[in-house]
């Protein structure tokens, strides 16, 4: 199951109308995490899923150089200006080992049911030391399972415990009925970290009254 032709049919819904709905907004804590958990530096930031390239302005303005890869062409066509992208399967990167200073994973965890596949290539194409952000729906709150038409009064439905794929949602107004998603119990997701040789380091969670995003530091 792959979500990069689902990308292809909402690419300019997501650029004109999901992202331009949050405008300089950071209601679930991107760009936060982001700022704290990747930080200044100077190397190449391979952002795996890279969509239209929302986040490559703050990557270039922490320093890095921004480059991407995307499964889908549709979102890549809405990326250019933003930064150097490739068509790609971030499960079988065309990167050469231990040639990249940082990666980043962003909204994207969801979108890749091969997600500790994913992992295993990061830790591949990192150089030692090299760090690595994930930021991703909380796998706690969000999902098929989670109710937030009242985000005071999350109603969490039977689910959690199982890894699977859904396009139930709350809300016609998001992504994951257009595309469908990928959940992982917060064991199973970060035993895939673990799995793929990745060192854990720095946790962050985003977004209120309950959190919407946790994002994870880790070095190869
Ligand atoms: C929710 S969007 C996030 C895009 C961007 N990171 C952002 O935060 O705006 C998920 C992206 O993952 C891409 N994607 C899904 N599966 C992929 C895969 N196996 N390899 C590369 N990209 C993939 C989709 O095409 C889509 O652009």
């Amino acid at each position: 199951m792959t979500t990069g032709a689902a990308y292809d049919e909402i690419a300019d819904w997501y650029e004109d109308a999901f992202l331009a709905a949050q405008g300089d907004a950071d209601p679930i804590g991107v760009g936060a995490a982001l700022d704290a958990l990747l930080g200044p530096g100077d190397g190449v930031c391979l952002e795996v899923g890279c969509g239209t390239g929302a986040h490559a302005d703050r990557v270039r303005a922490l320093g890095w150089t921004p480059v991407g890869v995307d499964l889908s062409a549709g979102m890549l066509r809405r990326s250019a200006g933003r930064l150097t992208a490739a068509r790609a399967d971030a499960a079988r990167l065309p990167v050469r080992d231990a040639s990249v200073d940082a990666v980043i994973a962003v909204m994207v965890h969801t979108d890749m049911p091969a997600y500790p596949a994913v992992l295993r290539e990061v830790a591949r194409v990192l150089r030692p030391g090299g760090v690595f952000v994930h930021v991703g729906v909380h796998p706690c709150f969000c999902g098929g399972f989670a109710d937030a038409t009242d985000r005071a009064a999350l109603i969490i439905r039977p689910g959690y415990l199982d890894v699977h794929w859904t396009k139930d949602s709350y809300t016609d107004q998001g992504i994951r009925d257009k595309v469908g998603a990928a959940h992982w119990p917060l064991p199973a997701l970060l035993h895939a970290f673990l799995d793929a040789g990745l060192d854990l380091e720095r946790f962050a969670e985003g977004g209120g009254p309950t959190p919407m995003t946790l994002a994870v530091r880790a070095r190869a």
